[in-house]
């Protein structure tokens, strides 16, 4: 997968932009404040149709005007793409894949595909298990749309349990009992089935990830992740009948999928508590390179890896390995700081006030 142009109306504080970028490392320099996340927030929102930021569409429709329209050309394993988006402030988005219409701006998902590390990524260390668990769902989707369904199966039945306990009171009427059975039977089919694609998942990771880590670390770091439900030994139709009375008496479902924990453990401590700032940014950065390799490994053309700010909190000797460590493929990264010594980008692009230039 290669991006090789975008171009932006009213995107953020981009009036109009255009730009070109290597097939290899392309740099986004410029000072705080002047629009580099804002470029690879375009790029991402293409891939997903949302930003991430987690910004809603008004935020990124420059203020003042209706509309942002973000358009890419790309190369998908040879064959040409031209993606675009209307993003509207208070209103439907619009699609068009090579010049076609789409019906719904969702079937633009999946044509440009990209990777993304950001600042924000720290949760997935230092942040609750749900960042994790997202973590682990967002890389299943990215392997495969049929997790999308699982999610929303999963999701969907939760809600519906728990609307339930809320209603019960406490009281495990016949009526009640009957229902979470019927609840009971769906959450375990998809609850397990969720369960066990993340621990494959976890699986194919770990290696990756403790190798991603290592060379970002530059030395042998002992990092493991686990993902080990403790309901998984007896099964969570077992676990959920266990769980009931509790569930009925808290008015929440407390065991399943929705509150299981991904553990990351460097040198036999736990990150979230115990590594340093530095050496949580590092393992954050390692889950996203290695979610991408897997990504990689699994499809059939390589994400584009968009690393904002990716520099910040590492110190030069980290930033360097990192640079000689990138996976192959393409490469779109910004620093506000300036390129570590070593670094030859293919491309690089000055932001300035809401405008790019090659530089
Ligand atoms: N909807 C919008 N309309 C106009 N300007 C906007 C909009 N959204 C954001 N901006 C402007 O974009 C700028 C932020 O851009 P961005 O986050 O890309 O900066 P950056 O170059 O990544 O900075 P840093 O190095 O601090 O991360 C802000 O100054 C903000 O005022
Ligand atoms: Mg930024």
């Amino acid at each position: 997968m290669q991006l090789r142009r975008l171009w932006l109306t009213d995107f953020r504080g981009y009036r109009e932009a255009d730009a070109a970028f290597d097939p290899g490392l392309t740099a986004v320099l410029g000072p705080n404040g002047h629009g580099k996340t804002n470029l690879l927030e375009a790029i991402g929102y293409l891939a997903t149709l949302s930003s991430f930021r987690g910004a809603p569409n008004e935020a990124l429709v420059r203020a003042g005007a209706e509309r942002a329209i973000v358009r890419a050309e790309a190369d998908r394993e040879g064959r040409d793409l031209l993606l675009e988006a209307e993003i509207v402030a208070n209103g439907r988005n619009r699609a068009q894949l090579n010049k076609q219409p789409l019906r719904r701006a969702r079937d633009l998902l999946g044509a440009l595909r990209a990777t993304v590390f950001s600042p924000d990524d720290l949760t997935l260390v230092k942040g609750s298990p749900g960042d994790r668990r997202r973590y682990l769902d967002e890389t299943l989707v990215s392997l495969h749309p049929r997790y999308d369904q699982m999610q929303s199966d999963l999701d969907r039945v939760l809600r519906q349990r728990g609307a339930l306990l809320k209603q019960s009171g406490g009281r495990l009427t016949p009526e009640v009992e009957l229902t979470l059975d019927v609840f009971d039977a769906k959450l375990v089919a998809a609850g397990e089935a969720l369960a066990s694609a993340r621990q494959n998942l976890v699986g194919a990771l770990e290696p990756v990830l403790a190798d991603a880590y290592d060379q970002v670390a530059q030395q042998a770091a002992e990092v493991h992740a686990t993902y080990d439900p403790p309901w998984m030994a007896v099964g969570l139709a077992d676990a959920l009948l266990a769980s009931r009375k509790d569930d009925l008496r808290r008015g929440v479902s407390t065991v399943g999928p929705h509150r299981d924990e991904l553990d990351l453990v460097i040198a036999g401590l736990p990150s979230r508590t115990h590594a340093s700032q530095g050496e949580q940014r590092s393992l954050a950065l390692a889950l996203r390179l290695a979610a991408h390799h897997v990504v990689t490994e699994h499809t059939d053309s390589s994400p584009v890896l968009l690393l904002d700010d990716v520099f910040s909190e590492l110190d030069p000797e980290r930033s360097d390995a990192l640079l000689r460590s990138l996976p192959p493929g393409q490469t779109i990264l910004s620093t506000a700081g300036g390129l570590p010594a070593g670094a030859s980008p293919g491309a690089v692009l000055q932001v300035r006030d809401g405008t790019v230039a090659p530089g």
